[in-house]
């Protein structure tokens, strides 16, 4: 299904739960996954000085909304082999939520 409006406030909340265990939103600034400043419109596996999975960087994705509610629902789904070690998140306003924050990071 496609994603509901998103609240960029409970998303901001949602990042500094659950995704900052491995990325940041700093510019720059890599964890054991790479910063998600400006990853909205990005091509995967392009953050400078990040390690990526083969299976990240061939994968031939652009992080769009529409594929980042995809991929945070179940990424070995959709990027099989990525060593992102994150089983999901199955709550489609979670993901929306989070989207709507990550597109504030530019
Ligand atoms: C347990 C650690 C962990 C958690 C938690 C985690 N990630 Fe990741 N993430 C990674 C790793 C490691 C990669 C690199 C994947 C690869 O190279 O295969 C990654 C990659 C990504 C990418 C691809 C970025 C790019 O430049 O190609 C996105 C988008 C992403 N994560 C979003 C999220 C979001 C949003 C959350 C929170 C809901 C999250 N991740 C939670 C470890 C994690």
């Amino acid at each position: 299904g496609s994603a509901p409006p998103g609240d960029p406030v409970e998303g901001k909340h949602l990042f500094h739960t659950i995704c900052i265990t491995c990325h940041t939103d700093i510019k720059g600034a890599n964890k054991v996954g790479p910063s998600l400043y400006g990853v909205v419109g990005r091509h995967s596996g392009i953050e400078p000085g990040y390690n990526y999975s083969e299976a990240n960087i061939k994968s031939g994705i652009v992080w769009t909304p529409d594929v980042l509610f995809k991929y945070i629902e179940h990424p070995q789904k959709i990027v099989p082999g990525t060593k992102m070690g994150y089983p999901g998140q199955p709550d489609p306003q979670k993901r929306a939520d989070i989207i709507a924050y990550l597109e504030t990071l530019k």
